[in-house]
């Protein structure tokens, strides 16, 4: 008898998620770069600088030192408490050591809470434009998105009114996250409070700030996080970041959050049997950049902002795009509003954003995300962690496809 294997089932849980735009955007911008094409991607969502030496020489020593085991479950004692004092000093938050956990990446902490607190039918307000991965996440966690859009006029930013109207007896969560990827917009403290209000006013909403690009904000926008803001919510706000962005170090996954300690210690269930501890080498470099010199942080935003300042410019040059000043992070959010229904020299027509996105890649070989890909359309999202000689080639190439359009 011949024996042939069953077709393949994914389960039902991971079954309703694809596979991101962004990542068919890269393989299409990969695929013509094979062909030997100039593809300038402007897809990534991480800093182009790399991890600094005095972090990689620590993990270099722990390596030599035989850190090479499994640590404490959720953390080294040495990372919780540098996180512990990075919270006090940078935050005003006062955490003790198990009110911290520290996981594999940021998406790992938030895969953690998710997984720990989501019944089916539980419901999480996303405001988008968002990380995609938030609404996957819950997805797998069985919870339900409730994807709230922002609007531009709003700041890209979540009103009070509308998560009021969002809240029902089913939600558990909101999820904010400050400066915000892919729109970089933040919350001020003035923006925070009226959504601080209506929480209040809610007590079985839980609150997960997702402060992952704390270091990367502009001129004089004063960071700060809700827990702070308001310390009566803080047993049920889940504070999350990571040295990922802040350290060019999304290579080496490491994450953390301070929270409610009966909180973190369900996520520790999840962690111990998922990924039993985060890595022992990257936690040694984790503690080097939390404890070393941040001097370099200050640097490489300012690099970043010279390259928003250039790229906002630039766009807002260009007849058809519209591109709102971000606060922080190291994305623009272009509005393409201007040049749906436009014609392309191919005779196809720009319907969507994501139409536009594919138009510039494929006739000026410029990879971009459209905004339907984080639930807002139709805008654009570019990532400036990339040179400034990219940057300016870029730009050109998109004011060029954007004049051949009639
Ligand atoms: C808003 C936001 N949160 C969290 C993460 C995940 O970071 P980590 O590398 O720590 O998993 C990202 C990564 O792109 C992000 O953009």
């Amino acid at each position: 008898m011949q024996d042939t294997a069953a077709p393949f089932h994914p389960a039902t849980r991971i079954s309703s998620i694809g596979v991101s735009t962004i990542l068919q955007i890269t393989g299409m911008a990969n695929a013509l770069k094979r062909q030997g094409r100039d593809v300038i991607v402007l897809g990534a969502g991480e800093p182009d600088f790399d991890t600094p030496d005095h972090i990689k020489e620590a993990a270099i020593a722990a390596i030599r030192a035989g850190e090479t085991k499994y640590t404490a479950l959720d953390g080294t004692p040495q990372l919780k408490q540098a996180i512990r004092d990075k919270f006090r000093t940078d935050n005003g938050l006062d955490f003790a050591l198990d009110e911290i956990t520290v996981s594999t990446g940021a998406k790992q902490v938030l895969y953690n809470a998710m997984m720990a607190t989501l019944n089916p039918g539980d419901e999480v307000i996303i405001p988008t434009p968002y990380w995609v991965s938030y609404s996957d996440i819950v997805e797998i966690a069985g919870g339900t998105p409730v994807l709230i859009p922002c609007a531009e006029a709003d700041g890209f930013r979540l009103t009070a009114a509308a998560l009021e109207a969002a809240i029902t007896p089913k939600t558990r969560w909101v999820m904010l996250n400050s400066p915000s990827n892919p729109s970089g917009a933040a919350y001020s403290a003035a923006d925070y409070r009226p959504l601080l209000d209506v929480l209040l006013r809610h007590r079985h909403v839980w609150l997960m700030v997702d402060d992952m690009y704390e270091k990367i904000v502009y001129g004089d926008f004063a960071f700060v996080t809700p827990a702070a803001l308001e310390p009566t919510l803080r047993d049920r706000v889940l504070t999350v970041n990571g040295v990922s962005k802040a350290y060019a170090m999304t290579g080496w996954r490491i994450g953390y959050a301070g929270g409610p300690r009966a909180l973190i210690q369900a996520m520790a269930v999840v962690q111990s049997q998922s990924t039993s501890c985060p890595s022992s080498v990257s936690q040694a470099a984790a503690l080097a950049a939390l404890t070393g010199t941040q001097g370099i942080v200050a640097e490489r935003c300012a690099d970043f902002q010279t390259r928003r300042d250039y790229v906002v410019g630039a766009l807002n040059a260009i007849p058809g795009l519209s591109c709102r000043m971000p606060e922080g992070a190291f994305y623009t959010f272009a509005s393409c509003a201007g040049v749906i229904g436009k014609t392309a020299p191919d005779g196809s027509v720009i319907a969507t954003d994501a139409d536009f996105a594919r138009y510039l890649l494929t006739a000026r070989d410029v990879a971009v995300v459209p905004g339907s890909a984080f639930g807002l359309a139709p805008y654009f999202r570019i990532s400036y962690a990339t040179s400034m000689a990219e940057l300016q080639r870029a730009c050109t190439r998109i004011a060029e496809a954007c004049a051949a359009l009639r």
